[in-house]
C-alpha cells in the first residue's frame, strides 16, 4: 500500500475535468529530485522533465543532443520526489521520429525505467504512426506543436510559429488528428493567441501554453527561466518570478568573502 494514501494524484483524467470545469492546469519543468520535491510540495498540477534539461542542465545550444539514457536519468530522479503532480517526460529527439517500433521500445523504456506517468512528444501528422503505436501499449501521450525545439534546424529560427495561414491551418488539423488519436493533452508552443484560443474552444482536451496567450487550459515553464537562473533568455512570453541568479552569486560570494578572511567557520561551526 502506498504510504501517501491521503494524497490525490494527478491523472490524465484530473486534467481532463480540470479542462471541463474550467480550471486552470499549472505545469512547469524539473529534472532532478530536490527541485521536482519543492515543486510537488508547492502543488504543481504536471511536471515536465523536459528535453530543455539539454540546454539548462547539461548546456547544449539546442534539445537535440540530450539522450534517452540521460532523460531517463533525469526522470527516475523526478519521480522518486513526486507524490502529487502527473509526471510527464519529453521523448528526446532520434527516439520515436520515422520508426514506430523504435518509438514504442522508447516509450516503454521511459515507463518502466522511470515511473512516470506520460510521455510528451513533438509534431502531428509526421509522427502519426509513432502516436498509434505508442498508445496501443496504454501509454499516454502528450503532444506538443508550434515552435517544436527539435526541429530548429528545419526552421532555422525560435521565431513565433503559425502566424501564417498555410502553417495556422496545418496546427489546426494536427491538433485535431493527436486528439481523434487519443492523446490526453497537447502543449502549444509559441503561437499567436487567438490561434492557441481557437484550438483549445475547438479541442476537448486540455492546451497547454507557453508563449500561447491565457485562452487555453493551461501554461507550462522552463523552471529555470521563471526563476531566473537562466540569464541569457528573455522571449516576451516568459515571466521571471524571481531572481535567482543573483540571490545564488551573493550567497556564493559572501562564502567565498568568509573563507578568505578566515570569517568562516566560526567557534560554533567546528568541533571540539
Ligand atoms: O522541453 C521543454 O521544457 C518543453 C516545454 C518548454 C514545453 O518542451
Amino acid at each position: 500500500m502506498s504510504t501517501h494514501h491521503n494524497i490525490r494524484r494527478v491523472t490524465t483524467k484530473v486534467l481532463q475535468a480540470m479542462k471541463e470545469k474550467q480550471e486552470k492546469i499549472a505545469m512547469i519543468t524539473a529534472y532532478d529530485y530536490s527541485m521536482a520535491r519543492l515543486i510537488d510540495e508547492s502543488n504543481m498540477d504536471v511536471i515536465l522533465v523536459g528535453d530543455s534539461a539539454s540546454n539548462v542542465m547539461a548546456g547544449h545550444e539546442s534539445t537535440l543532443p540530450i539522450t534517452l539514457d540521460q532523460m531517463i536519468y533525469h526522470a527516475s530522479s523526478v519521480t522518486r520526489a513526486v507524490n502529487r503532480a502527473l509526471v510527464v517526460v519529453d521523448m528526446p529527439f532520434g527516439t520515436y521520429q520515422g520508426n514506430s517500433r523504435l518509438a514504442l521500445e522508447s516509450a516503454i523504456r521511459i515507463m518502466k525505467e522511470t515511473g512516470a506517468g506520460a510521455i510528451k512528444l513533438e509534431g502531428g501528422s509526421e509522427v502519426k504512426e509513432s502516436v498509434t503505436r505508442i498508445l496501443s501499449a496504454g501509454i499516454p501521450i502528450m503532444g506538443h506543436l508550434g515552435l517544436t525545439p527539435q526541429s530548429i534546424h528545419k526552421f532555422g529560427t525560435y521565431v513565433v510559429r503559425a502566424t501564417e495561414e498555410e502553417e495556422a491551418e496545418k496546427l489546426i488539423e494536427d491538433a485535431h488528428l493527436l486528439e481523434d488519436l487519443g492523446c490526453f493533452a497537447i502543449v502549444l508552443e509559441k503561437i499567436p493567441s487567438e490561434l492557441a484560443a481557437q484550438v483549445a474552444r475547438e479541442i476537448k482536451i486540455p492546451i497547454i501554453g507557453i508563449g500561447a496567450g491565457h485562452q487555453v487550459d493551461g501554461q507550462v515553464l522552463v523552471l529555470h527561466d521563471m526563476l531566473g537562473i537562466t540569464q541569457e533568455f528573455s522571449p516576451r512570453f516568459l515571466r521571471r518570478y524571481h531572481n535567482l541568479s543573483d540571490e545564488i552569486k551573493n550567497a556564493v560570494g559572501n562564502y567565498i568573502s568568509d573563507v578568505k578572511a578566515v570569517e568562516f567557520p566560526n567557534e560554533n561551526e567546528q568541533y571540539y
